[in-house]
């Protein structure tokens, strides 16, 4: 019984590589699948020559004027294209961001940079006032503590930006944050253009301040305008 299948077995391993292997040919014809791979179907091959088109060119030339998505188109290095020459608005990168430079992306060579890359005014302070009022406070509360509404609706893991953790961080971080998200944090890069993102983070720096102000921080002239108190203020760190 087992004999008989050994012999049968060996006669037809026999007759399958007679049939399927060692042809002694080579072949461009795909070889026999039963289901057909993916990788062996009609396509146009990249850089491949191709009888279809009237140029004899596989892949198509870009329409005339084409600019790939995330390039940066390059700028004369005059005067007005720098960041801090011109207004926030109308700054000629105002926009979401392009490039790879610390204005769109928080980071010098392989760090986050830190300082704001548009002038300081009070119209970007108010516009970042706006902005975090519009897009951050509900998670973050009115002064970053962390106590916005949606707390009270589950979102448990929200972060007081007034730790010392985030008063810490690097302006650069900070623009990646509100860019990417952060872990439970969702990405706000496609609804807040670039010059907005810093106008936040200028406003934030103004609330962490405000919520960790120290006698220092009062000019002098108006310190007597401060009510004495009763024993020295507990000493806070900027
Ligand atoms: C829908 C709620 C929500 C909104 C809106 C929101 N955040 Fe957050 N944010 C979070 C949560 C949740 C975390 C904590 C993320 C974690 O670590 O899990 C966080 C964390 C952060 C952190 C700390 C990141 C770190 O490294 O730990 C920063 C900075 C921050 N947010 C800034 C902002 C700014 C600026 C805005 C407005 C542009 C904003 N967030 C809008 C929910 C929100």
């Amino acid at each position: 019984m087992l004999r008989g299948f050994l012999v049968i077995f060996l006669l037809s391993t026999i007759a399958v590589i007679a049939v399927f292997g060692f042809r002694g040919q080579k072949s461009t014809q795909p070889p026999t699948e039963v289901f057909p791979d993916m990788v062996r179907q009609m396509k146009v091959r990249a850089q491949a020559p191709l009888g279809f088109f009237a140029d004899g060119r596989g892949p198509r030339l870009p329409v005339a004027g084409t600019v790939p998505i995330g390039y940066e188109m390059p700028k004369p290095d005059t005067p007005e294209n720098e960041p801090a020459a011109v207004g926030p608005w109308s700054h000629p990168n105002a926009s979401f961001s392009v490039g790879t430079d610390y204005y769109n992306t928080g980071k010098m060579g392989d760090h986050w940079g830190t300082g704001l890359p548009l002038e300081v005014t009070r119209e970007l302070m108010e516009r970042g006032q706006q902005r975090f009022n519009i897009t951050c406070v509900m998670c973050h509360g009115a002064v970053a503590a962390g106590d916005g509404i949606t707390k009270k609706y589950g979102l448990a893991t929200v972060v007081s930006l007034q730790d010392e953790r985030i008063r810490k961080m690097s302006d650069g971080e900070i623009f990646n944050t509100i860019t990417n998200g952060k872990n439970t944090m969702m990405a706000y890069g496609p609804n807040i253009i670039v010059p907005d993102r810093w106008a936040i983070i200028a406003y934030l720096r103004a609330l962490q301040r405000s919520q960790n102000a120290a006698i220092a921080d009062v000019p002098d002239e108006n310190r007597s305008e401060l009510e004495k108190p009763a024993s020295p203020p507990p000493a806070k760190g900027k």
